[in-house]
């Protein structure tokens, strides 16, 4: 068998008799259910594993990652992570964790033709659009680029509040607060873009439902 296959079940041995040995009760706490306090939508990068960069352990998270981030009202997956999450698990927090040298956001700045997924990409070239006065005004390419993972984040996180399982919650007075992320691929470190959202008055009048 392929070594590198291999090593991942030698890998998944050695850390459950880590686990154990930490903690003989480990799994069987595990396996009476799970109220994670935090849904996390991500990016699918390998390089941001959602638990690990924020030193959560098994339990604490609720995960969601797509390529670049991405709230998409017509995304069923997405949907249905989300509504399970506040309607079921009752989070407190909905963390969208962009990343700076994200592939997807970049694909979204150039004319490149990439394949079905272009029309995933699609849905960020709408957020350079809305943004296309302060993006464009910034001359240098990393620069702009660093803004454009960092204006993604935060248009997703009002993505989130424009959804009616969201808005419905706030409207139950459920706490629910939503937040926008970057996480730094190079240094390993997350900057808050304080976006903190916990009802639907930042919102354009048109986004918010009478319910
Ligand atoms: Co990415």
């Amino acid at each position: 068998m392929e070594t590198f296959y291999k090593r991942l079940l030698e890998n998944n041995k050695k850390w459950v008799a880590q686990q154990l040995e930490k903690d003989p009760h480990f799994f069987d706490e595990l396996a009476k259910g799970q109220q994670p306090p935090l849904l996390w939508i991500g990016c699918s990068d390998s390089r941001v594993p959602a638990n690990e960069i924020i030193g959560a352990p098994p339990g604490e998270v609720f995960v969601h990652r797509n390529i670049a981030n991405m709230v998409i009202h017509s995304d069923m997956s997405m949907l249905s992570v989300l509504d399970y999450a506040v309607n079921v698990l009752k989070v407190k927090h909905v963390i969208v964790c962009g990343h700076y040298g994200c592939g997807g956001v970049q694909t979204a700045m150039t004319n490149k033709h990439v394949g079905l997924i272009d029309n995933w990409i699609r849905h960020i070239k709408d957020v350079y659009r809305f943004h296309h006065n302060e993006l464009n005004a910034i001359e240098n390419d990393k620069a702009r680029f660093d803004r454009f993972v960092e204006l993604n984040a935060i248009e997703q996180v009002m993505d989130l509040a424009k959804t009616s399982i969201v808005q419905e919650a706030w409207q139950r007075g459920q706490d629910l607060h939503l937040h926008g992320w970057v996480y730094d691929v190079a240094d390993g470190l997350i900057k808050d873009l304080n976006v903190n959202l916990k009802n639907n008055e930042s919102l354009s009048e048109v986004y918010r439902l009478k319910l």
